[in-house]
């Protein structure tokens, strides 16, 4: 099968929209927010499956982000030729270790996780720290929507629609200091409305901490997304604010955002740190280098059943080596996983 990414500086807004995704989208929106947009809305990749939208709940986007909505860049970012997974799958099946570890439990728990007012403390090796109120850090940033391919290093994947912005565009707002090699990202704590930070039985000590190398960081694919499927992020999948780095394993994604530390050493990583035999700081999607349990080699695409597994070859860095590669170029990703 041919895939063919956008590059990120593409944007394919003149492509037409089918009526009945239009439609979704209207619906997905909501009138309020959609009076004012709707008539700057290009609609969804050419790939997405009709439906895909469907069952989007109403939204209950703060004020911030329904004054922002309308000058977002639609399909900043796209995929070709594959379709959106269903936005029932994308906040149905999860991992959010702070909720539990079955995949319904996230959805199950997370709704009464409080994400209003939500404040980001930026620290560390920059000329700029800060604490900021959600609404103030997002200020200075235009949405923008990135249809990206999620792979998770369980072997199942998505292609979810984010709305978010880049981080290289924080990292230049708040000043990087010449000792600023890493960015660290620590999850809330709440025990009160994280059961999985309750339980007795929890293998991560937290918070969920993840990291990036400078360059990686200022990769234009990687951003910090606040929404998905034209609306707020779900609780589930990280409100209000998680990291999306689409050519590495969703591990790295991680959720519910308090704090982003310049650092100048690599940062100490959960699942790194949990089983390092088995995960990598790295985590960049290699279908040859398997898990040391299972094939990376090949993944199963949501929706997938037993009598439709919808299993699909991975791709290199999930489809985005054109991108990426040149920033591991010398590196043994045998290694390096
Ligand atoms: N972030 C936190 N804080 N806690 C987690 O358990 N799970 C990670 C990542 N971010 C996780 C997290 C994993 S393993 C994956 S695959 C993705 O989130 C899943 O994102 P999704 O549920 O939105 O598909």
């Amino acid at each position: 099968m041919l895939i063919k990414m956008s590059r990120p500086s593409d944007c394919n807004e003149s492509q037409v929209t089918p009526e009945a995704l239009y439609l979704s989208r209207r619906r997905v929106l909501g009138g309020a927010v959609l009076a004012g947009a709707g008539a700057l809305l290009p609609g969804l990749a050419m790939g997405a499956a009709p439906g895909a939208y469907d069952g989007v709940a109403p939204s209950a986007a703060p004020g911030w982000f329904r004054q922002k909505l309308p000058d977002t860049r639609w399909q900043a970012v796209t995929v070709q030729g594959e379709s959106i997974t269903p936005f029932n799958d994308a906040t149905h099946y999860n991992n959010y270790y702070e909720f539990g570890t079955d995949k319904g439990d996230p959805a199950r728990y997370a709704g009464s996780l409080p994400t209003e007012p939500w404040s980001v403390v930026v620290d560390g090796e920059v000329g700029k720290p800060g604490k900021y109120a959600l609404e103030d850090f997002m200020k200075p940033y235009q949405l923008e929507e990135r249809i990206y391919r999620l792979r998770c290093v369980e072997a199942w994947s998505m292609v979810i629609p984010w709305l978010g912005f880049p981080l290289s565009a924080l990292l230049k707002q708040v000043e990087p200091t010449s000792k600023a090699k890493y960015i660290r990202f620590e999850t809330l704590v709440d025990r009160e409305h994280m059961p999985g930070q309750r339980s007795g039985f929890a293998l991560i000590n937290w918070p969920y901490v993840e990291g990036l190398r400078m360059d990686e960081a200022m990769n234009p694919l990687a951003i910090l997304a606040v929404g998905m499927y034209g609306r707020e992020l779900a609780n589930q999948n990280g409100a209000p604010l998680r990291l999306i780095v689409p050519w590495k394993y969703g591990f790295k994604g991680v959720k519910s955002i308090v704090r982003i530390t310049l650092v100048e050493q690599q940062p100490a990583t959960t699942w790194q740190q949990i089983a390092p035999s088995e995960y990598g700081f790295y985590a960049n999607v290699n279908p040859t280098v398997d898990h040391p349990r299972w094939t990376q080699a090949r993944e199963r695409r949501l929706p997938s059943s037993l009598f439709s597994p919808n299993v699909r070859e991975t791709l290199m860095f999930n489809g985005y080596a054109d991108e990426v590669a040149s920033l591991y170029s010398g590196m043994d990703l045998r290694v390096n996983y």
